[in-house]
């Protein structure tokens, strides 16, 4: 049994098909393999196999109607999307193919996959002539040259419909087989990253708080990298209205103190703790359960440190024999590489990312980067581009170490 499947959010497409009977098969051994699989469903499917069957089956509700108030509100247009971390199609007959390749979300199925960007397993089963035909070929084609479309079939044999020939659904085996190869595609596949992004919020009162400028774009660029690199990542994000990378777990965090939490509880099962946070160094001693009332008063507040999460964090595993390897962020505006390596020295880190936040196109809230990597070797590497090119090679960087 592969443990590639543990723990990773599978959705299953069910197309119109005869084979659709199948799909059930598919669901219960994906979730037999530990995997967490949600059911969406065309029309044309649930003539063939009931979307109670396939509730039954995931162990959750299924995707049939977009349309329909109460199922928005359950899934949300786009959840299954966001949700996911691959999808499996099967059966894709002609027409799910089709409409795939044309761009279309006009049912279940298509809308879900329409906003899903990770990798997707097309597994064709129709009649001999639909797969033969040149338009479901031109299709396919078409569909296959996006690296993240992978198919698996159709196989070959005799065909509910008596014609002999290729068509069916792949065997059981088989379909498992290339729906774990979704996820084997990188030098992070099973390795665990956990990355600290965003701002932290440090409340006053309840209309009150210290906070700073970031955006967590900079993590979240980090985390989809890791993801595309096969890793499972989570990541630990406070206040941020950043598009959120699929196939990427997000903790919601506001405080450090909950960021420190989060982290504490995770650190020793990770491979590769990234803490890109913008935590706020400071936080009011205490929090007015009410709102406090503007005088023309000068006001006093004491304010107090917050947890370093990224010390107290690498202080807590540096000693383990299999430590995660401790990636920091210092932005800086001045001395930016001689803060980096007293950073690097002081949190007993591999790799510190530097960035000077006064220079044009790097910083909080811009889409571009450029940062400096000190490495505990006292090794430099510039990097600049945008914040996703950057990610690309801080990872490669952080592999090199
Ligand atoms: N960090 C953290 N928790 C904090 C503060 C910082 O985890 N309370 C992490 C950041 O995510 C980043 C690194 O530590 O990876 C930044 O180090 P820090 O010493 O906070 O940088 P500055 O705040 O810039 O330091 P200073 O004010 O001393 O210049």
């Amino acid at each position: 049994m592969s443990n590639v499947l543990q723990g990773r959010h599978i959705a299953v497409g069910v197309g119109g098909g005869i084979a659709a009977y199948k799909a059930g098969d598919l669901v219960r051994e994906l979730r037999r393999q530990g995997a967490v699989v949600r059911v969406a469903m065309t029309k044309g499917a649930q003539e063939f196999i009931t979307p109670l069957t396939m509730q039954s089956l995931s162990g959750a509700p299924v995707f049939t109607e977009p349309f329909d108030p109460n199922q928005d509100e359950q899934f949300g247009h786009l959840h299954l999307a966001r949700w996911a971390h691959a999808f499996v199609i099967a059966p894709a007959t002609a027409d799910l193919i089709a409409r795939i390749h044309a761009g279309m979300g006009n049912d279940a199925v298509t809308t879900s996959l329409l906003a899903f960007r990770g990798p997707v397993l097309l597994a064709p089963a129709m009649n001999t002539a639909m797969w033969d035909n040149e338009q479901t070929q031109a299709n396919v084609r078409a569909l296959l040259a996006v690296p993240r479309f992978r198919m698996v079939g159709p196989g070959v044999g005799p065909l509910a419909d008596g014609d002999v020939g290729a068509g069916r659904l792949s065997e059981l085996p088989d379909l498992i087989a290339a729906t774990a190869k979704l996820f084997e595609q990188g030098p992070l596949t099973g390795r665990k990253v956990l990355i600290t992004a965003g701002p932290t919020r440090e409340s006053m009162d309840p209309v009150r708080f210290i906070s700073n400028p970031s955006t967590g774009k900079m993590g979240l660029a980090m985390a989809a990298t890791a993801r595309a690199l096969g890793a499972e990542v989570t990541v630990i994000l406070g206040p941020s209205e950043a598009r959120r990378p699929d196939g990427v777990t997000i903790v919601d965090i506001t405080t450090a103190d909950q960021m420190l939490a989060e982290v504490m509880s995770r650190v020793e099962q990770t491979d590769f703790f990234v803490a890109s946070a913008a935590v706020s160094d400071w936080k009011a001693q205490t929090i007015s359960t009410t709102k406090v009332k503007k005088g023309d008063e000068p006001q006093t507040v004491t304010l107090v440190r917050t947890p370093d999460v990224l010390l107290t964090a690498s202080t807590k595993v540096h000693s383990n024999p299999k430590r995660p390897v401790l990636v920091g962020f210092a932005a800086e505006t001045h001395d930016v590489i001689a803060y980096a390596r007293g950073k690097l020295a002081k949190k007993k880190l591999d790799l510190v990312v530097a960035n000077d936040v006064s220079a044009a196109g790097a910083g909080f809230a811009v889409d571009t980067n450029a940062v400096t990597m000190v490495a505990a070797d006292g090794s430099q590497v510039n990097a600049q581009g945008s914040k996703a090119d950057v990610a690309r090679k801080v990872w490669e960087r952080i592999l090199s170490i």
